[in-house]
C-alpha cells in the first residue's frame, strides 16, 4: 500500500485566496494527498500569497524563507510559492528563495498536481504563470476541501478588467472571466448536497458578473437562479464596485429573501480629486447617491467599505472629505489600508508623498470614526430579535457561541452545547463596536 502523502498550505490575503487554497487541497486530495497542519510531516508545502500591499507580500516570502532548513533535512519535500506574489515576482522568487521549486500564478493553480509530479520525476523546478491560457480549477471537476462544512465560497468571476491606479490585482489575476451560470449552479447544488447552507459568490467586481457570457446574464439573474437551489438558505456576494451596481441587482437584493442585505462596496476615498487619480470611475457624490438609492430600495441593507489613506497627493482636506463621506454613509464596517506603492501600477509612478507617520495618523482617525459609528449602530440593535447562522465557539469565551446575522454582524450568545451550522434566534441584550451579545431564544 502506498503511504498517503501530505500537503500543507498557508494562505495569505483575501477570500479569493482562501477559496483557491481550498480548491488546491480538493484537487490534491484526488491525487491521494491529505491536508496537514504539521509542516514537518508534509511532502508538499505551499504558500498561497498576496501582493496587494508590500507588507503582505514580504511576510509570505520571508515565512517561506524559514523552510530552507526543513528542505535541507528533507530534500524530497517540495516547496512552492503560489498566488499573486508568484505572478508578481516570477522567477525572482528562485533567486530570493533557492529552496523553492514551484512558482504558480493564481490562474494556473489547476496545474499544481501535474507540476508536482513533474518535479518528482525530473528533480527540475517548475513555473506556471498567467498567459491567458487558463488552468482554472473548475468546480465542475473537483470539490473544494472547505474549512467550513456549512459555508462555501464560490468563484463567480476570476480577474479584473478595471485599472484602479493603486491595484496590482489585474496584473496578478488577469482579465475578468465570468464562469458560466450552469457551472456555478452545479457547484452550489453539490455544496448544498454536502450540507452547505450559506454560499458567498466571489469576484473582484462581482456586480459586473456576466461580461462576455451568452446568453446574456447579470448578477441579478445569477442570484435569481441560485435562489432556487434547495438547502441553500443564504447567498452573499463580494466585492461590489459602484460602477456596476445597477437596478436588476438592487431588485434581486430587495426581492430575494435568501440574498443577504449586505453590500461590500469600497469607496476608497471621499475626495473627487483622489478618486480621479485612483481611476475609480465615480465621484463622491455619485457614490453617496448610490448608497441612498440602495437604502431606499432595500430596507435594512447594510453597507461596508474599504478605504486607502495616504494615496499619492492626498492632502489633509482630501482626507477630511473621506471622513465626511464615512460620517454621512455610516458604514456597518470599514477596512482601512495605508497606501503601499505596487510595482507596475500607475500610482507607482506618482510620488508616494504622504509620510508614513501621517498615513498612520489618518488610518487611526478613520478607524476611530468607524469604531464610534459601529458602536452607535450596534447599540441600536439592543432589544432586537435576530436570526444568525452559528459558526462555532467564540474565540474569546468557549462557553459562548458566535455567529453572523444576515447583515454580517457578529453575534455572541451563551450556549451549553456546540450548535455550529444551525440557524438560531437571539434576543440582543448588549453591544460593543465589534459585536452584539444576546440570549438564545430558539432555532
Ligand atoms: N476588487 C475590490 C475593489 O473593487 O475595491 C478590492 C480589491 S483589493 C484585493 C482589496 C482592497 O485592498 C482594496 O479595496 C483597497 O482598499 C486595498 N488596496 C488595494 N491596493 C492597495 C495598495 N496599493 N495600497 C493599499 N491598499 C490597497
Ligand atoms: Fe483592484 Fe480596482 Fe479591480 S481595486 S481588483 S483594479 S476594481
Amino acid at each position: 500500500m502506498t503511504a498517503i502523502r501530505k500537503i500543507w498550505i498557508e494562505t495569505y490575503g483575501c477570500q479569493m485566496n482562501v477559496l483557491d487554497s481550498e480548491l488546491i487541497a480538493g484537487r490534491m486530495k484526488r491525487d491521494g494527498y491529505e491536508l496537514t497542519t504539521d509542516r514537518e510531516a508534509a511532502d508538499v508545502l505551499l504558500f498561497n500569497t498576496c501582493s496587494v500591499r508590500k507588507h503582505a507580500e514580504e511576510r509570505a516570502i520571508s515565512n517561506a524563507g524559514t523552510l530552507k532548513y526543513l528542505r535541507r533535512r528533507r530534500p524530497d519535500a517540495i516547496v512552492g510559492i503560489v498566488g499573486c506574489a508568484a505572478q508578481n515576482l516570477k522567477e525572482e522568487i528562485f533567486e530570493r528563495l533557492p529552496h523553492v521549486q514551484l512558482v504558480v500564478g493564481p490562474r494556473k493553480v489547476g496545474a499544481i498536481p501535474r507540476l508536482i509530479e513533474e518535479i518528482r520525476a525530473t528533480g527540475q523546478r517548475r513555473v506556471a504563470l498567467e498567459d491567458f491560457d487558463d488552468e482554472f480549477i473548475d468546480g465542475a471537476e473537483t470539490l473544494a476541501r472547505r474549512e467550513s462544512p456549512f459555508k462555501a465560497y464560490i468563484k463567480a468571476i476570476e480577474g479584473c478588467d478595471l485599472s484602479c491606479a493603486f491595484c496590482i490585482v489585474p496584473a496578478t489575476r488577469g482579465r475578468e472571466t465570468s464562469r458560466p451560470p450552469d457551472v456555478i449552479a452545479d457547484e452550489v447544488r453539490r455544496a448544498a448536497a454536502e450540507g452547505v447552507v450559506e454560499v458567498t459568490l466571489l469576484g473582484q467586481t462581482i456586480d459586473s458578473y456576466g461580461k462576455g457570457l451568452k446568453p446574456a446574464i447579470d448578477l441579478g439573474g445569477l442570484l435569481r437562479r441560485l435562489h432556487g437551489v434547495e438547502g441553500i438558505r443564504r447567498i452573499r456576494f463580494i466585492t461590489s464596485h459602484p460602477s456596476f451596481m445597477r437596478e436588476p441587482i438592487i431588485d434581486a437584493l430587495r426581492d430575494l429573501p435568501k440574498v443577504c442585505k449586505y453590500v461590500h462596496m469600497p469607496a476608497q476615498s471621499g475626495s473627487d480629486a483622489v478618486l480621479r487619480r485612483m481611476r475609480r470611475g465615480y465621484t463622491a457624490d455619485r457614490y453617496l447617491r448610490l448608497v441612498d438609492r440602495l437604502r431606499e430600495r432595500v430596507p435594512g441593507v447594510e453597507i461596508a467599505s474599504d478605504f486607502i489613506v495616504g494615496f499619492p497627493g492626498e492632502t489633509v482636506e482630501d482626507f477630511e472629505r473621506t471622513l465626511a463621506l464615512a460620517e454621512r454613509v455610516r458604514f456597518q464596517n470599514a477596512y482601512v489600508f495605508q497606501y503601499s506603492p505596487r510595482p507596475g501600477t500607475d500610482a507607482a509612478a506618482m510620488a508616494d508623498d504622504v509620510p508614513a507617520e501621517e498615513k498612520g495618523r489618518r488610518n487611526q482617525v478613520l478607524l476611530d470614526l468607524q469604531e464610534r459609528v459601529s458602536g452607535e449602530k450596534n447599540s441600536k440593535r439592543v432589544g432586537q430579535r435576530i436570526e444568525i447562522l452559528v459558526e462555532g465557539p467564540s474565540k474569546t469565551n468557549p462557553r459562548r457561541q458566535a455567529g453572523r446575522s444576515d447583515t454580517n454582524q457578529i453575534v455572541h450568545f451563551e450556549a451549553a452545547c456546540d450548535v455550529r451550522g444551525r440557524f438560531v434566534t437571539v434576543d440582543i441584550t448588549s453591544s460593543t463596536p465589534l459585536a452584539l451579545y444576546g440570549t438564545w431564544v430558539g432555532s
